[in-house]
């Protein structure tokens, strides 16, 4: 028997399920989900999964994408149509599909839902229950690997969305220690006050921009030191410039961080002949 997904509005094949490509729970884990088990055909706990559902969707503001009634009747539908009598019933909620922004869409488009449901083994469940398992331990990174460009970003859309909101164009983020480590989607840039051209390290904490490593190219080829070295945001209020990086955006100016003034408010020169022979650059 094929298993049965329910996917916006309509159960199908699982083999045949699909969201767009364009979906941001695909494109930037902005979505939630929930796991009931399931016993006897009936959802264990129910109440509790919803309630956390709830919170859940609240937290990332996406709206629900039914009522909870309705939810119950394609919850028991999926776990009906797949024969589940113990297992899980599996349902996911993205903010939906739109062209890739990390900003919310504004309007706000349709919540995207996936319900799916699995049996289980209650055989090999009672067995592993009667001997026991190992663990292992890790540190926990739960995220702190920003080096790796992966499409985990929901830190970053909903920091992104935060500086939509206030009318600024990118969010500069600062760590438990008070630096400025890099842009939601850009690496962060400044002159500082004696001169020097300052951006964080590749470490862990930030995505290593390959425009980043361009601009430092251009800079020490023009005999301009760059000292990479994180700043923190006083240093940044006080630079002589700021600009940011990224593919497509090369280096963009700042002139205001936090509603304060940056330089002269205007465009400074580094900025400018770094972004000038980028270009220049990469057109060769
Ligand atoms: N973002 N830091 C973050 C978190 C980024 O997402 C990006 C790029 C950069 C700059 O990297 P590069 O110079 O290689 O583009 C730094 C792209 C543009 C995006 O997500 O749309």
């Amino acid at each position: 028997m094929s298993r049965i997904a329910y996917v916006d509005g309509a159960y199908g094949p699982l083999s045949a399920a699909h969201v767009s490509v364009e979906d941001r729970g695909f494109q930037f884990g902005d979505a939630v989900y929930e796991v009931w088990a399931v016993r006897g055909g009936e959802l264990l706990d129910a109440e509790g999964h919803f309630t956390r559902l709830r919170r859940s969707l609240g937290e990332l503001r996406i709206a629900e994408p039914m009522g909870e009634r309705a939810l119950r009747i394609v919850l028991a539908e999926t776990v009906r149509r797949n024969r589940v009598k113990d297992g899980i019933v599996y349902l996911q909620v993205s903010r939906g599909a739109a062209r890739r922004d990390h900003a919310f869409p504004d309007p706000p488009v349709r919540p995207t839902i996936v319900v799916t449901a699995r049996a289980a083994d209650p055989r090999a469940a009672a067995a592993r229950r009667e001997k026991g398992v190992a663990v292992i331990s890790a540190p926990d990174i739960r995220w702190g690997r920003c080096d790796i460009k992966t499409v985990n970003l929901l830190p970053n859309i909903l920091a992104k969305e935060d500086a939509k909101q206030k009318g600024a164009f990118e969010v500069w983020l600062v760590n438990a220690d008070g630096l400025v480590t890099e842009g939601s989607a850009s690496n962060a840039w400044i002159v500082d006050a004696s001169g020097r051209l300052r951006t964080a390290p590749k470490t862990m904490n930030i995505l290593h921009g390959i425009t980043r490593d361009a601009l430092i190219r251009l800079a020490e080829e023009r005999q301009i030191a760059v000292d990479e070295r994180p700043f923190t945001l006083e240093e940044a209020y006080a630079a002589r410039e700021a600009f940011l990086s990224s593919a497509s955006n090369a280096a963009l100016p700042i002139v205001a961080i936090d509603g304060r003034t940056i330089g002269e408010g205007r465009p400074g020169p580094l900025a400018r002949t770094l972004s000038d022979a980028y270009f220049g650059a990469s057109s060769d």
